[in-house]
């Protein structure tokens, strides 16, 4: 069952019900402010960080759900609805929101009065503007009245929900005739305030939410609203909110806008204040004169959509499946974009108070994204190194806003070194911009410390090749990409974080996964050397990799799979002999990828058997047999009931890898297979199954083994978007960037006939035409590049400017 669909022309999904399972998010924003909507009109605003500077409010856990957003309540005689339906929940005679690239239209029609709601974080400003315009579409005269509403978060979003005694009594505002200005804090050690707007003034307001709401109230029946109106109340401690007030008249056929904002404003120091006591609003009067019209806003409008126009240029294709193309095209590069300004701080699934960037999520994030706008990823890698210690490991978290690493969590996720590696290398590759090794980076941020990104890297190898087990094997310390399999922290009270108990590094828990990963990543690094003139370096990268290759293929190999670990007391995790946890998928997938066994037998052989014992009808499951009982060798993975998250749930992170390992031998039908059971557009029609947004990737989908197998969980910040754009684009697809140039590589279903593709790389355009006259799966048999044969499938790098057209045929 749908409960909308997808508008490829607008670049929108529409959704036509409110009552979705879930409420299905946007994210607005693309550098520095960011909201969070719901289809209903939820969420919440925050400027770069979702835990240190939250501008609104937002209570996870509710019932119902969903309940703080950007309100706006029309009451039309003696009833009261939203745009949205939430919070009131009075039918509407039609409703639709219209998810697009950063904006939302929600649009709602009762009693022939159309509202609708446009919602927009422009390029360039710090703030959320909303166009609000309302029609009559009957034949009478109407008169009704318009308040909007949202409730201010003290800043401290932590803070803000739990230290009360505090908090009831700082709250302070400032209200002008169209603008209310939320302060707290601004008088002592805050620079900053908030401010909300109307185009024009209003005929009332409140400030308090006990004003407006009432104090056993919920905003589904604000008492302002549903009595006489706003109060005029001036908010000192308790819930400082923002509310107006607007009495409208509306002849037959006549419409009418408000816009409203939401903005963030720092002032310096000395330009804090206008007289005692008030606060210096030029900054704010400037921002709302930027966007005091129409006019204004529909330039903003065209402004956001020429951009994102831009950005997905970057590749385009055109094949027989529309599914395949709303995905590449639209919604993978744009969840791509939110991973990477998120990590897996703020979503309807990650509180904002929890986890900032992760080491390890950030630099995945990255691959994903690097094509789209390559400066900000090379940024971000620099502010990623930054966190690394001087032996090679690294924070395993850091907060946005300052960019140092997390003390509380610190390090020991022994996979972290590496996929800086994976990132810096991703991003060489599709810029070719050398320069970035040579950037001088702190370690432990500590600028006396600081030493170039090629330092950093050679870092990361040497971690992983000096923190050896018993078996050869890489160390797995706290976890590796799997948080939850804790070899050595033996977490037995309630409450302990799983990672952080106990000690970071143990002697003997190896990881099979970590060294998949370091025959694949070491030989980026060993490449990278090589174009360095690094020679000398690179041969010994690759002794020490080909070493790892026969560990792995030694001690890794349980015969028909790959093995997953070594525990603590060196049993074998993921091997025949284990009752539960037999055959785990990251191996497979990450040591398939590294190519190890592929001449010898070992890939196909995992891959067969990932086939057999872990696929489903949804997509591949984590591990099996699900954990049952809680092992305290293992870790928070058996912690969760069979069949959900890293415990058997079909970790839809990882089925890339298995999309990509399986083009890596060839198999084209196999890896569009695996990549279709998870992608958002191709599962549309289970949408009351899958229960998350249909136009992205959720972290995981509940297992065989779970109750609930198919439901989706923690949409929307996941490496799975990277991932799963990786695997189409490049394994699939096969345009893959290298250091040398790009490469054409397809691997698709036999059935498939050919497709075109545009892609941008390294400022040159390439149009791309695939032809597959034989009906292979992989292998190109030639490539005309201007029409010129071209030598192998690696196209030189050509000019800046230029436009390559090159012909593929496979065979
Ligand atoms: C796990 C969480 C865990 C977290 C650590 C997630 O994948 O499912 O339970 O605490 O990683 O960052
Ligand atoms: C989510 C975490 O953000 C990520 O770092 C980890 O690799 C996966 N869960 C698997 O545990």
């Amino acid at each position: 069952m749908k409960y909308g669909y997808f508008d490829d022309k607008a670049r929108e999904y529409v959704i036509t019900t409110p009552r979705t399972p879930l409420p299905w998010i946007n994210y607005l924003g693309c550098e520095n402010f960011f909201t969070l909507l719901s289809s209903t009109g939820g969420g919440y605003s925050f400027y770069r960080d979702a835990r240190l500077r939250r501008l609104t409010r937002y209570r996870y856990n509710n019932c119902p759900l969903d309940q703080e957003g950007f309100r706006i309540y029309i009451k039309d005689g003696d009833i009261v609805w939203n745009p949205g339906w939430q919070p009131v929940q009075t039918e509407l005679d039609r409703y639709s929101c219209r998810h697009g690239l950063g904006y939302t239209v929600i649009e709602g029609e009762r009693g022939g009065i159309t509202a609708r709601q446009e919602f927009m974080v422009p390029r360039g400003d710090n703030c959320l503007l909303i166009r609000f315009t309302v029609s009559n579409g009957g034949d009478a005269t109407r008169s009704f009245k318009v308040f909007p509403y949202l409730e201010f978060c003290l800043w401290d979003a932590m803070d803000d929900s739990s230290n009360f005694q505090r908090n009831y009594s700082t709250g302070e505002v400032e209200v002008t005739a169209s603008a209310i200005y939320h302060k707290t804090e601004y008088r002592e050690r805050r620079d900053h305030y908030a401010v909300f707007w109307s185009n024009r003034p209003a005929d009332g307001f409140d400030t308090s939410r006990e004003a407006f709401i009432g104090a056993y109230n919920s905003p589904a029946h604000p008492k302002a609203v549903f009595g006489d109106g706003c109060t005029g109340s001036v908010a000192h401690g308790w819930q400082p909110v923002a509310a107006q007030q607007f009495d409208l008249e509306l002849q037959p056929g006549e419409s009418c806008s408000i816009l409203f904002g939401l903005g963030y404003i720092e002032n310096p120091e000395e330009e804090k204040w206008e007289a005692p006591g008030i606060v210096n609003k030029v900054r704010a009067e400037t921002l709302m004169a930027r966007y005091a019209d129409d006019d204004a806003f529909d330039s903003a409008m065209s402004a956001l959509r020429a951009y994102w126009e831009e950005l997905l240029s970057g590749y385009q294709v055109s094949s027989e499946s529309a599914p395949l193309d709303r995905m590449v095209n639209i919604w993978n590069q744009y969840q791509c974009m939110v991973t990477f300004n998120m990590s897996r701080s703020a979503s309807y699934f990650e509180s904002g108070i929890g986890r900032g960037m992760g080491f390890r999520d950030s630099c995945q994030d990255l691959m994903g994204f690097v094509h789209i706008i390559p400066a900000r990823a090379r940024e971000r890698i620099l502010d990623i190194a930054a966190t690394q210690f001087p032996d090679g490991s690294a924070y395993h978290q850091y907060q946005p806003l300052t960019k140092k690493g997390n003390a509380d969590i610190g390090s020991g996720f022994n996979d972290d070194p590496l996929w800086l590696i994976a990132a810096a290398d991703a991003y060489l590759r599709e810029t070719g911009d050398w320069s970035i090794l040579d950037e001088i980076v702190p370690f432990d941020n500590d600028p006396s410390l600081a030493q170039s990104l090629l330092e950093h890297l050679r870092r990361s190898f040497n971690y992983t090749r000096t923190h050896l087990g018993p078996h050869g094997l890489p160390l797995i310390g706290r976890a590796d990409w799997n948080d939850c399999l804790n070899l050595n922290c033996f977490s037995a009270h309630s409450g302990e974080s799983f990672q952080v108990s106990g000690p970071s590094e143990g002697p003997v828990a190896e990881s099979v996964f970590i060294a998949g990963m370091f025959v694949k990543y070491g030989r980026s690094w060993a490449d990278i050397c090589r174009h360095a003139g690094l020679e000398q370096e690179a041969e010994d990268a690759d002794k020490a990799i080909a070493a790892m290759e026969t560990t792995v293929l030694d001690a890794g190999w349980d015969g028909a799979w790959f093995r997953r670990a070594y525990d603590a007391f060196g049993q074998v995790i993921g091997g025949k002999e284990c009752e539960e946890g037999r055959i785990f998928l990251e191996p497979q997938g990450m040591c398939v990828m590294a190519g190890i066994g592929k001449e010898s037998g070992q890939a196909a052989q995992s891959l067969a058997s990932v086939q057999e014992h872990l696929d489903t009808k949804y997509g591949i499951v984590l591990l099996q047999p699900a954990y049952t009982r809680y092992h305290l060798e293992l870790g928070e993975i058996s912690s969760y009931p069979p069949g959900y998250k890293e415990n058997a749930g079909i970790f839809c992170h990882i089925n890339p890898w298995i999309v990509c390992a399986e083009a890596e031998l060839g198999h084209g039908d196999r890896a569009f297979e695996v990549y279709r059971k998870t992608a958002p557009a191709f599962i549309e029609d289970i949408s009351e199954i899958h229960r998350t947004e249909p136009y992205v990737y959720s972290q995981m989908i509940a297992g065989k083994d779970a109750v609930s197998f198919g439901e989706a969980k923690n949409s929307w910040l996941t490496g799975t978007a990277a991932w799963s754009f990786l695997g189409v684009s490049q394994a699939i697809l096969g345009v893959k960037p290298t250091l040398d140039g790009l490469q054409i590589d397809p691997c698709i279903p036999a059935s498939v006939s050919g497709f075109t593709l545009s892609r941008r790389y390294r400022g040159a355009r390439y149009e791309i035409t695939v032809e597959n006259p034989d009906g292979v799966q992989h292998g190109v048999k030639e490539m005309l590049v201007d029409g010129c044969p071209l030598a192998g499938n690696v196209i030189p790098v050509r000019d800046a400017g230029s436009t390559v057209q090159v012909r593929v045929i496979m065979g």
